[in-house]
């Protein structure tokens, strides 16, 4: 492709994303499709001979069926995965430069320009100024939150184990401790890390979801006195089912005191902290080894886009650092200058602090803040809704921008609503258990999301549980 035929086709391309951005309403928001329905559209063999891009572009929209449309405002799922025009730009820039930033000498710009950016989120978020690179601590991009949890719980382990698991392999000794209600990541990542799912204590929370630090002080007793190794503890701000946030001081105290790494995981609700006002969700963070947030999920930046921030760059460095003499520098033997590739698991990474530049410039912190700031006042609005209802109950405080609710006619009859809502196609809900009790989840956080949507959501949640009521 010439850069003239680049430039006539990248602006189709561009035309082809603004007119999906305008009609993503008018599609089933969760996909309706049936497994094995877009494999049945596809030619059996790849094409031998060059192929027209105005074909190739075409065929997208035979995919798009197929497509859960994570980008309509009326997405209430998960938690979200939110973009922007400026980080889709942004991304589109990283592919164009096509560059591979493993070391600060292959792209000394991407390196750059990565430090800056997560400098300035340190400042943003009113994060502890340990985090940022001017101390002894740094910011670091990642694909996910799972990676930033595999990374820090790397550097854990080498860090109890005086880097000796490196060098020997794992110490079965070594104990991982996180909520009943931690993402499922941390069990992936104990796996991974190999300390073994049988050395992940899984502490009890609370009546509102969040980690009990008494009961962490009586696990870790109890492995002490088994001849066992605390390492790790991962807390949440923001847990995945219901939005709860752990005790960040009180069981930083203990990780202190028991010599324990703390790991903080924000990964949605971490965005929170660009408004004041939400900053007490981080309040003992101060107290933390390593904490992540993402980007990709509520802060208008297209997945892939993790931060981790660490307190201590040299054991995060030292954990994963390996230099085969092809990757050997004059910069790299300076020490002036940092290799990214040694603060993460992969070796080769994109230019993905370009999207994020594009989205803090594009916004700006107050843009940022205003956005943040009606996604939970419509979560607040929705929970009031809920709250004032006859037929509905909130299940559990919704501190920002996650409503947990269920219909008052038990647990198959909110299974039924959910799946009926989502057939419907007008809106995409998820649920989770909480106490053995079936729970719709109600996550508002896309972009474009307006007060509009939301009533329409609500609207329909109580006419089609009046519908169901007539059959149940
Ligand atoms: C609290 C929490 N932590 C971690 C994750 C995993 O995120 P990622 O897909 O970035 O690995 C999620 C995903 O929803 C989450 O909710």
């Amino acid at each position: 492709m010439t850069p003239d035929e680049f430039r006539h086709h990248g602006r189709a391309v561009i035309d082809w994303i603004a007119d999906y951005q305008e009609k993503v309403e008018s599609f089933p928001v969760l996909s309706q499709i049936q497994p094995g329905q877009i494999r049945n559209l596809l030619p059996q063999n790849p094409p031998l001979h060059a192929e027209h891009f105005e074909n190739i572009l075409k065929d997208v929209d035979r995919l798009l069926p197929g497509v859960t449309h994570w980008q309509s405002p009326n997405f209430f799922a998960y938690f979200p995965a939110n973009t922007s025009g400026p980080s889709i730009l942004g991304e589109l820039l990283s592919a164009g430069l096509g560059i591979q930033g493993m070391l600060w000498s292959t792209s000394p710009a991407c390196t750059e320009l990565e430090t800056h950016v997560l400098d300035w989120l340190v400042d943003m978020l009113g994060l502890p100024a340990k985090f940022k690179s001017d101390a002894n601590g740094g910011g670091v991009i990642q694909d996910s939150a799972s990676s930033a949890t595999i990374c820090a719980l790397l550097a854990a382990r080498e860090r109890s184990t005086n880097y000796e698991s490196n060098e020997k392999g794992c110490d079965r000794r070594l104990v991982v401790y996180a909520s009943t209600q931690t993402h499922s990541s941390i069990e992936k990542a104990v796996k991974i890390v190999g300390l073994g799912r049988q050395n992940l204590r899984l502490i009890q929370v609370d009546e509102h979801f969040a980690m009990r630090p008494d009961d962490l002080v009586l696990q870790i007793k109890q492995d002490l006195q088994d001849g066992l190794i605390p390492c790790f503890v991962c807390a949440t701000v923001g847990t995945t089912s219901s939005n709860a946030i752990d005790p960040l001081s009180e069981i930083g105290h203990i990780c202190r005191k028991e010599n324990l790494w703390l790991h903080v995981d924000g990964a949605m609700s971490g965005t929170a902290a660009l408004c004041r006002e939400y900053r007490y969700i981080n309040t003992g963070l101060e107290l933390a080894d390593s904490y992540c947030f993402n980007p990709h999920k509520w802060m208008f930046t297209n997945f892939d886009c993790d931060c981790l921030f660490v307190a201590n760059r040299e054991i995060l460095i030292k954990t994963l650092k390996v230099i085969p003499e092809y990757l050997n520098n004059k910069a790299t033997e300076s020490g002036d200058v940092i290799d990214y590739k040694d603060w993460e698991i992969p070796l080769g990474r994109r230019f993905r602090s370009l999207k994020l530049w594009f989205v803090i410039r594009y916004y700006g912190i107050k843009g940022l803040q205003h956005h943040v700031r009606r996604h939970i006042k419509m979560a607040q609005d929705f929970a009031g809704w809920i709250e004032r209802s006859d037929s509905f109950e909130l299940f559990c405080p919704a501190p920002l921008n996650l409503v947990c609710f269920r219909h008052t006619g038990g647990n198959s009859y909110n299974r039924q609503l959910l799946e009926r809502l989502n057939k419907s196609g007008n809106l995409f809900l998820t649920h989770t258990i909480l106490n053995d009790q079936y729970v719709l989840r109600c996550c508002i956080g896309q972009t474009h999301t307006e007060e509009h949507h939301v009533k329409q959501a609500w609207q329909q949640i109580q006419k089609t549980a009046m519908e169901l009521g007539k059959t149940f």
